[in-house]
């Protein structure tokens, strides 16, 4: 019985002094949180929602019912100006769209991505997902390494050689747009191009045909899954702990698996085939397997590095491409004249030509400017976000290193300060005689960890966009809303549903 009291009171008193402990904490915490809170408060921001949590019910409030974070954003530049400050819990982000500071920031290599962003993508509810890959790396030795062994298979000289698969894979979309005008459906565009961009990545990065304008496939919905998932995971820091959210949860950790079990396959298909002495193509495959660093005898680590960089170009070199071109579709549907002028351009240039040279994509110049000026009011991958560790200026005012510079080019796109009368989609915007926008233009971000695939995307939507203006007329159905969707990257909300109808087109 004494026995009995002498644990009781033993485990009593070691609860006490682990509450006790819990209490210090959390008023060191709080400490912490006030001391933070003091450091930033003479930089202008909306007011904290609340002590612990700063702005994050404002801003989870913004994304209800499929809103627009970078709307907040905007509200929020718009009444607090070119630098204003965002809390989280001890986190604090700046969001600037100061040219200038636009400029310092993004354009120097000694400022990495921010952790909170870029280490949460490393997994997804606890299943790897971006890994260390070229997105999310952070070190910037590690970073840069992968980037120099990954840029031969993005040089001009290689990109001219991808023109005939653009071609054959866009033909593919023809054919499919022919039989649909044909029977006199509808078609939703953003779905039928976001094949064109899967089937062309697949083909173009990993020699794999998917030809999913003809054949179903998981891998649509994977990726759709997992950006969804990638979205709640960083933008809401109590997801996971919500019981009613568990079956969504376990769909986006089958949609990683699904992805990167995939890669694991592929790669080890193309890694036989190398050993076997086989003629391989110089792709972004054969440059991940070399991104490893010992081929020899590879640890699960060199696996998973491989993996991370399958993921990154499956995702990255896809998504953000269909949804440019379904946006540049929607707003030439809605702006007839523009239309019209580059058909005429698309005429000129290439005719009746089935096949477009490289050379062509350069003389349709008016087709870039509607491709640029798509991507400033829809930049398809709309913010990206840096550590700043020492103070600087930003507009005037004087900011303690130890925040994250949040870049959003959603909202530099629509401020009229940049761009006169800014919610106008007016390609001349982008005439090449006209000025050249100042570090408020970034729609593949800016300086170092700038896009890699820009030239290849845009070459892949010049593409498919001249060769449906060749042959088809469109018209948006009725009711068509213009809404946009934001699943981490930007989409069109009613997935661009059109009527089509042949041109006068004749091979
Ligand atoms: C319209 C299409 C595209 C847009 C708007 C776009 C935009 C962007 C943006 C804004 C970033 C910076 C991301 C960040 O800082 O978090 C980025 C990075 C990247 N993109 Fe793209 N992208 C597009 C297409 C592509 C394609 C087709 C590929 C590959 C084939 C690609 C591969 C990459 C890679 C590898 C990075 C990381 C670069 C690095 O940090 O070194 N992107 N892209």
């Amino acid at each position: 019985m004494a026995i009995f009291h002498l644990l009781l009171s033993w485990t009593a008193q070691a609860m006490m002094f682990l509450f006790f402990l819990i209490f210090i904490a959390f008023v060191g915490y709080c400490f912490y949180l006030k001391h933070i809170h003091m450091k930033y408060d003479h930089i202008p921001g909306p007011p904290r929602d609340n002590f612990f949590l700063g702005h994050s019910s404002s801003l989870l409030g913004a994304m209800k019912n499929d809103g627009l974070i970078h709307d907040k954003f905007l509200e929020w530049t718009e009444k607090y100006g070119p630098v204003y400050r965002i809390n989280i819990l001890h986190y604090v982000s700046l969001c600037i769209s100061c040219p200038e500071a636009t400029k310092e920031i993004l354009m120097s290599p000694k400022y990495p991505k921010d952790k909170f962003v870029y280490k949460k993508l490393f997994n997804l509810f606890g299943q790897r997902f971006l890994g260390n890959g070229l997105v999310t790396a952070q070190d910037h030795k590690q970073w840069y390494k992968q980037r120099r062994i990954m840029d031969p298979a993005f040089s001009s000289l290689y990109l001219r050689g991808l023109m005939g698969t653009f071609n054959e894979t866009a033909e593919k979309l023809m054919e499919k747009l022919t039989d649909i005008a044909d029977s006199k459906r509808e078609a939703n565009m953003l779905h039928l191009v976001n094949c064109v961009t899967l089937d062309v990545i697949t083909k173009v990065a990993f020699g794999v045909d998917l030809d999913l304008l003809k054949n179903s496939s998981p891998f649509p919905r994977a990726i759709e899954t997992c950006l969804k998932g990638m979205m709640y995971y960083v933008r809401d820091l109590f997801f996971e702990l919500k019981p009613k959210n568990k079956p969504f949860i376990n769909e986006v950790k089958e949609a990683c698996h699904l992805l990167r079990t995939t890669g694991a396959r592929w790669i080890n298909e193309r890694k036989i085939a190398i050993k076997n002495g086989n003629d391989v193509p110089k792709d972004i495959l054969t440059q991940i397997i070399k991104t490893a660093d010992k081929e020899e005898s590879m640890t699960k680590e060199d696996e998973e590095f491989m993996l991370d960089n399958f993921v990154t170009f499956f995702i990255a070199g896809q998504e953000t491409t269909a949804n440019q071109i379904s946006f540049c579709i929607m707003e030439l549907g809605r702006h007839p004249d523009i239309l019209e002028k580059v058909k005429k351009e698309v005429d000129d240039v290439i005719g009746m030509k089935q096949d477009i040279s490289y050379d062509n994509l350069g003389e349709l110049t008016y087709l870039s400017q509607v491709l640029k000026e798509t991507l400033r009011l829809y930049p398809t991958a709309p913010g990206t976000s840096r550590e700043v560790s020492e103070d600087m200026v930003i507009d005037g005012i004087h900011v303690p290193g130890g925040f994250s510079g949040v870049f959003s080019s959603f909202v530099s796109g629509r401020l009229e300060k940049f761009f006169k009368d800014p919610l106008k989609f007016d390609p001349d915007r982008f005439h090449p005689d006209a000025a050249k926008p100042y570090y408020c233009y970034y729609p593949f971000a800016l300086g170092p960890r700038s896009c890699l695939g820009q030239n290849f995307a845009q070459m892949e939507a010049k593409v498919v966009m001249a060769k449906l203006l060749q042959r088809f007329d469109f018209t948006l159905a009725p009711g068509e809303n213009f809404d946009i969707l934001d699943t981490g990257t930007l989409r069109p909300k009613s997935g661009v549903v059109c009527t089509i109808r042949h041109r006068n087109y004749k091979k």
